[in-house]
């Protein structure tokens, strides 16, 4: 595992988009596996920004993301699907087809069968994941197991908490959408970006020696054969990296 400290999370994110640049250089049809959040907004600005001034081709390039509240609309405001469109697709101009996301209002049985059967006719080229405060990844909430592949969880209250803000005036759903972890650890190339004190605690089980755990899902990237993990300074005080992480 390889762990790149930056000054501040703008420069995080720089170097997180130029690794997926990369990829796309590589593979023009890569299927990027993309995340929500705070934390990779100034990376989408990075990557919009290397479209604009052609130095990236999406032409071709596939998208799916992780997770979506359970039982929202596409066009809700608070949807992923609704962020992910806002915040990158149709910047990059990529258009609905090029891109799968759990559709949050759709009957569940019917749509994890065609999440699933997505992800086994598919392989992710590179996962872009944040982290929670509580180590969740995608929402893979801490739990007694690991799940494989997409599922519905109810989310913690923790969760619940940290993602409220985003629904102003009204209730956070209780359960969401996603991924699953061994969705996750099949990409085939995996950059998490975070940044902050506040997920101190979560990177310390990627970072430090120490079980790999579903009670802190993000531990198991400590068995992904090639990721790359980018932090701040800040989020580094108090972590020192165990043998077998790459400080670069
Ligand atoms: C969102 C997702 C979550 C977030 C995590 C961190 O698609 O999968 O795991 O990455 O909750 O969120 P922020 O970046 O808002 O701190």
């Amino acid at each position: 595992m390889k762990l790149i400290v930056s000054e501040s999370h703008g420069q995080s994110a720089k170097l997180a988009a130029g690794q997926i640049e990369q990829c796309i250089q590589n593979k023009k049809d890569a299927l990027l596996g993309l995340a929500t959040g705070e934390t990779p907004v100034p990376v989408y600005e990075q990557l919009v920004l290397a479209h604009k001034q052609g130095r990236v081709d999406f032409s071709r390039v596939r998208v799916t993301n992780l997770d979506e509240y359970q039982g929202l609309e596409q066009d809700d405001p608070c949807s992923y699907y609704h962020f992910m469109r806002g915040n990158f697709l149709d910047a990059a101009d990529i258009p609905d087809g090029r891109f799968t996301i759990p559709k949050g209002n759709a009957e569940p049985a019917a749509e994890l069968r065609r999440l699933n059967a997505f992800a086994a006719a598919n392989v992710t080229d590179l996962q872009l994941l944040g982290v929670g405060v509580n180590g969740h990844v995608g929402f893979n909430e801490p739990a007694d197991v690991f799940q494989d592949g997409y599922h519905i969880v109810e989310l913690t209250g923790e969760t619940k908490q940290s993602n409220a803000c985003y629904f102003p005036g009204r209730e956070i759903p209780g359960k969401a959408f996603t991924m699953g972890v061994g969705n996750i650890m099949r990409a085939r190339e995996v950059v998490l970006i975070a940044f902050g004190e506040k997920k101190t605690s979560a990177l310390r089980h990627v970072l430090e020696q120490g079980p790999v755990t579903p009670r802190v899902p993000v531990s198991i990237l400590k068995f992904h054969p090639n990721c790359t993990i980018y932090v701040d300074k800040a989020l580094m005080r108090g972590i020192t990296p165990g043998p077998g992480i790459e400080v670069l």
